[in-house]
């Protein structure tokens, strides 16, 4: 098969440039794409008197049928005809004759990848979000059903103060609502048609590029058909956007090993999303998390990977933009299976809430509101925190806890100690009294799941 660019070329191609240069064998993937692209370019070029309707016809229904056949796995990916888009064309001039070689006037592969690029990416986003809409409702819905869950909140991973299961969770969705908001943002950037600027400088044809805007439901066109062919900003924003997801995934994941393990035992992940060991009969391992952390490394270097790829090119289309594929496709893959594996894995796992309670009785978290009692009763809150030190110290000491104190040791250290700093010692009057907005208290955090609720759009 002859190069679709070989005229004015005598030599043949080196068989190492042929495995250098082709993208066929990751691209092929674009094929739905670049097929709709092609229509909507064709019915345009037919519409503005370019090309005969005749013909027009003829392209559309051989496109339609490769697209069948692709779709069929019936398709020979040949890689010396270098990528998807070569690949259907040639498909297209072998099944219609010459009606398929003039497919490709006025536009250029560097348009037309830029607009499958989009094309392809947009659906990727539609599915993301849907997967990020679905992960927080399976956590909105842990949450609501064990909304009187207590755990020990932490910060430095030492015993803070204690905050209900619900509102750790929330955490979490509030994260996620940001990268939902983040790709609906992006969706706007991307959803721009950069057909038309052919090669790079634009077409002498009397083309309309906003008919093929709106067969393709874009928003607008490129105002540069310079930028058009080399831009991937939006790439790199899609990369970024996935790494932060992961992060999020990646975040939780590690709470989940930690929580699993025996030294904590919060929760135990469901047989269907752990795994054992092949030396040690007594394991149950949380290699979901593991795996889903671990792949958190993977799609920052596809962001590297772009980011690296871009800073050093000159305008406009460069052949380094092919490279631009397979980092974007593994990020967008992996996150949208990090995802869904998440969504599954949530319902499965059970909350020991005796474990938590247990945790939450440990290291002196009433210490913070045994202060502000004091506060309460007038004592300067620095002075407080030094009189609770110091009480905590003695507890420390006598290996006891703060609620097993007896009041008249708690009156060696404050006049202000009266019978009723017992009530302030209980979790549950802890969590309580943080009942201001973004709070813990369960009131704070109902409202919160019932917003939640509302903006992930579950009844
Ligand atoms: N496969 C190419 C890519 O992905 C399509 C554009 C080719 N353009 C060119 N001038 N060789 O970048």
């Amino acid at each position: 098969m002859s190069k679709l660019w070989g005229g004015r070329f005598e030599g043949k191609t080196d068989n190492l440039v042929e495995i250098l240069g082709e993208s066929v064998s990751y691209d092929s993937r674009l094929a739905p794409w670049d097929i709709r692209a092609s229509i909507a370019h064709a019915t345009m070029l037919g519409d503005c008197d370019i090309i005969a309707k005749a013909e027009v016809k003829k392209i559309i229904q051989g496109l339609k049928a490769i697209d069948k056949t692709i779709a069929a796995g019936e398709m020979t990916w040949d890689t010396a005809m270098e990528d998807v888009h070569t690949n259907i064309e040639a498909a297209l001039v072998a099944r219609i004759g010459d009606a398929g070689k003039r497919l490709h006037t006025g536009r250029s592969r560097n348009d037309q990848i830029a607009t499958d690029m989009r094309l392809w990416m947009r659906d990727q986003i539609d599915a993301i979000i849907a997967l990020l809409n679905e992960l927080q409702g399976a956590l909105i819905t842990l949450a609501e059903s064990h909304i009187d869950v207590i755990l020990p909140g932490f910060t430095h991973l030492q015993n803070a103060q204690p905050v209900l299961f619900a509102h750790h969770l929330l955490a979490y969705v509030e994260m996620l609502a940001r990268d939902t908001e983040r790709f609906t943002q992006l969706r706007k950037r991307v959803n721009i048609l950069p057909l038309g600027s052919a090669a790079m400088a634009g077409t002498p044809y009397p083309i309309d590029r906003k008919q093929v805007a709106d067969l393709l439901e874009f928003d607008g066109i490129s105002k540069n058909s310079m930028d058009a062919v080399s831009d991937r900003d939006h790439m790199i924003e899609f990369s970024a956007g996935a790494s932060l997801i992961m992060m999020h995934l990646s975040r939780f994941s590690e709470e989940l090993i930690l929580w699993s393990s025996p030294a904590f035992g919060f929760v135990e992940i469901g047989d269907a999303f752990t795994t054992g060991s092949s030396i040690m009969p007594q394991k149950k391992n949380p290699d979901v998390a593991e795996l889903v952390r671990g792949k958190t490394g993977r799609v920052y270097g596809d962001l590297t990977a772009l980011l690296t790829l871009m800073k050093g090119l000159p305008m406009t289309y460069n052949r380094d933009l092919q490279e631009d594929k397979e980092a974007l496709f593994d990020a967008s893959d992996t996150v949208q299976l990090c995802l869904a594996v998440f969504t599954r894995m949530i319902p499965s796992i059970a909350i020991q809430r005796d474990a938590m309670a247990q945790a939450t009785a440990e290291g002196f978290m009433e210490a913070t509101d045994l202060a502000d009692y004091l506060v309460m009763k007038g004592v300067p809150f620095r002075e407080a925190h030094g009189i609770i030190g110091k009480i905590v110290l003695h507890c420390t000491q006598e290996n006891t806890t703060l609620p097993a104190l007896a009041l008249p040791i708690y009156q060696r250290y404050s006049a202000c100690f009266e019978q009723d700093v017992y009530q302030v010692l209980t979790p549950e009057a802890i969590v309580k009294r943080r009942d201001n907005p973004g709070g813990t208290a369960p009131r704070r955090v109902r409202a919160a799941l019932k917003q939640a609720r509302r903006r992930c759009g579950m009844k």
